[in-house]
This record gives C-alpha cells, structure tokens and sequence, in this order.
C-alpha cells in the first residue's frame, strides 16, 4: 500500500502558488505504541490552512519540508486504543495525505451521520464557529441587524442563516453578484453587499438603514473598517478571523477607528476560537440538527475530489472559487 503525500515545499512570501506544493508517495506509516492508524476520508479545507503558513497561531506554524497540516474526517484502519475500532470515523490533524498514525488522545470521535460531508459542514468547524461565534458573542436579539463578512463562505452562509432564525435582518458581503444573489435568493439574507464593487461603506449603509448591532467579521481590514462607523451603540464585533490578511506579505496597519469607535459607540469586540466551546459542542450540534430538519438551514458543500487537487482546491478557496463548506474527498 502507498501512502501519497503533499508536502509543503516552502512558506509563501507573497501569495499561495502550486509552486508551493509537491505531491510524493511514501509508505503506509507503522503505527508505534499508542498510535492508531488512520486513512483519510474527506479533508477539510480551510482559510485558516494559509494563516498557519504565516506563523504560529492558535497552533504552531507549519513547517516547510513537511506534510501540509490539515484536519480531515479519517477512518480508523487499526487501533490498540478499546476506544477506537476499526471503521470508526474520526476528526483529526491527518494531514494531507492517504495514511496517517496518529496518538489516540489526539482523535475525536465523530456519530454516525450521512452524508459524512455533513460533519465537516454543518455539524463541523464551520457550523460550530457560526453557532458560538454569533449566540455567545454576538448574542443577536430579535429586529437587531447582522452582518456578516465572507458570508457565502463555510461559516459565513451558516451565521447569516442562524441570524434569520433568530429573527435578525442579516446583511451579508461577498464577492460577486452570483454570490450575493445567492445569499438572498436561496438563503434568505435580507440584503448582501458586493464587496468587488468598492464603497462598502455606502453600499452597506443603504443595506442596513438601521445601523448594524452585530458584525461577524470573517475578514478584517478595510471590510472590518467601513463597518466600525455603522455600528450601533452597544454593537458587538465577533472577531472570527481575517482572510484579507492571510495569503500574502504583511498586513496593512489598521483599521482606523479602533480604538476611539469602540469607546465612543461602547462596542464589544471579541475574538473567539471554536475549541473553546468543544465542552458544548453536542448540544450545540442537536440544535444545529433539528434546524436542518425544519428547513431553516441549508447546507452547501464544495467537494472536490482528489488528493492530488488539493493544493489547487485551498489556493481557489482563497481566490472566493467556493461557495459554502469546500473540502476534498481522498476515498470513499
Ligand atoms: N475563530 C475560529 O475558531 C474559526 C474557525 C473556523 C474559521 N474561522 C475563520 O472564518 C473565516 C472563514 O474561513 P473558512 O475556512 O470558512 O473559509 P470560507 O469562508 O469558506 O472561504 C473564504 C472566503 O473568504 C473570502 N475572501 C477571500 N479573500 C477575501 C478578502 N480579501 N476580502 C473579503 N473576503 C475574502 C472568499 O469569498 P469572496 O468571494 O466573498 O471573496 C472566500 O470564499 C476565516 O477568517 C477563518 O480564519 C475561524
């Protein structure tokens, strides 16, 4: 058995290229004491994945030379671990690549759920991040105004959603009017703004008439500033991330309006990784289901198939290529 592998062959300066990737076929890995052997099912791609080549964050930075770091929906093939046993699913750092062996307490059992894509959409990363993200900072009230950057993104289409179901307007920004369209025709955004066009801050305040209460920020940068002078008094900012300062050279300074908007309006802004919230994360997801089943949340998947396309796959997500959760199928 091969174990094909894409090796991270130097950290990006500027922006992500193919270059930046070789694929190569190494050996199944011999699992060693405490290991369990695992074969990768569906990887996740996300914008995170180019933020680690730029540094430590809430993970150290990946290394050049090495395999790219991913998490990825794997199959355990073998295990000393009573926990686990052959054909369970698990979440875990695989990397990408076919095999891995990896410490058992590093797993994270997964339900039996179909389509499995799902646990990485909606009941993964991407539906947990929207779901503490926007209710435990955020905490949207009925009629307030939400905004939401990179909204036809993974997270970005399920906070937009979450806010409408908790009786929220919901403004979304994205890129193109495709993307827009979408958001208000198929997800029921109220308004979505197309960033590509300029003017953000005119355009969204026509979007919002009545200011913005709460602005999940996907983005940062100059999306994160045209919206600071929108914000309502007792407006809360849900610091996610910030995918325009992730694939190339060092971030413009800013934004302006931090930190005198946030005193003047009395703003909360607050980061937040979804780890933090794992304790909750069952409970989180049964919610998150009988949602699904009443229809008033949609599921978008992006999947891409081949380990071989993968590099390409992360480089067009980056590029707004995706529409909601994108990911790549390595076996069945
Ligand atoms: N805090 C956490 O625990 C946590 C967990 C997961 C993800 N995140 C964050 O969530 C955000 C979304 O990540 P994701 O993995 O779900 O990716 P995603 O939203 O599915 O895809 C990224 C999207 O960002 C948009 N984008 C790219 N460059 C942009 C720019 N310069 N300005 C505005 N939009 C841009 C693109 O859409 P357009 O076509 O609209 O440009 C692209 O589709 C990221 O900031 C990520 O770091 C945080």
């Amino acid at each position: 058995m091969k174990n094909r592998q894409i090796i991270l062959l130097a950290r990006p300066k500027g922006k992500l290229g193919p270059e930046h990737f070789q694929m190569t076929e190494g050996v199944v890995p011999d699992p060693k004491e405490g290991e369990v052997l695992v074969r990768v099912r569906l990887i996740s791609l996300d914008a995170a994945n180019r933020a680690w080549m730029q540094g430590a964050t809430y993970r150290s930075a990946v290394e050049a030379g090495g395999v790219m770091a991913g998490g990825a929906i794997a199959e355990v093939v073998t295990s000393p671990a009573s926990e686990f046993k052959p054909g369970d699913l698990v979440f875990a750092d695989t990397g990408w690549q076919d095999y891995a062996a990896l410490p058992a307490k590093g797993l994270i059992k997964l339900p039996r759920i179909e389509p499995i894509t799902n646990l990485l959409s909606v009941y993964g990363i991407a539906g947990l991040t929207a779901y503490f993200g926007l209710l435990r900072i955020g905490r949207p009230q009925p009629d307030e105004t939400v905004v939401v950057s990179a909204a036809a993104g993974s997270v970005g289409s399920f906070v937009g959603q979450i806010g409408k179901i908790k009786g929220c307007r919901v403004v979304g920004i994205a890129g193109g009017a495709a993307k827009c369209d979408w958001l208000v025709g198929e997800l029921g955004f109220d308004a979505a703004v197309d960033y590509k066009l300029g003017s953000v801050d005119r355009a969204l305040k026509a979007a919002a008439p009545r200011g913005v209460d709460v602005y999940f920020d996907n983005v940062g940068g100059e999306i994160l500033e045209a919206c600071l002078p929108l914000m309502n008094v007792g407006g809360r900012i849900v610091c996610c991330g910030a995918v325009s300062a992730y694939d190339g050279t060092a971030p413009a300074a800013g934004p302006r309006g931090v930190p005198g908007l946030i005193v003047i309006k009395r703003l909360l802004m607050q980061g937040f990784i979804v780890m933090d919230y794992f304790s909750e994360r069952y409970a989180a997801v049964a919610e998150l289901q009988r949602w699904v089943q009443a229809g008033q949340l949609k599921i978008q998947e992006d999947v891409i198939d081949g380990l071989e396309n993968t590099p390409k796959a992360l480089i067009g997500l980056l590029a707004g290529e995706n529409r909601g959760k994108r990911m790549v199928r390595v076996s069945q």
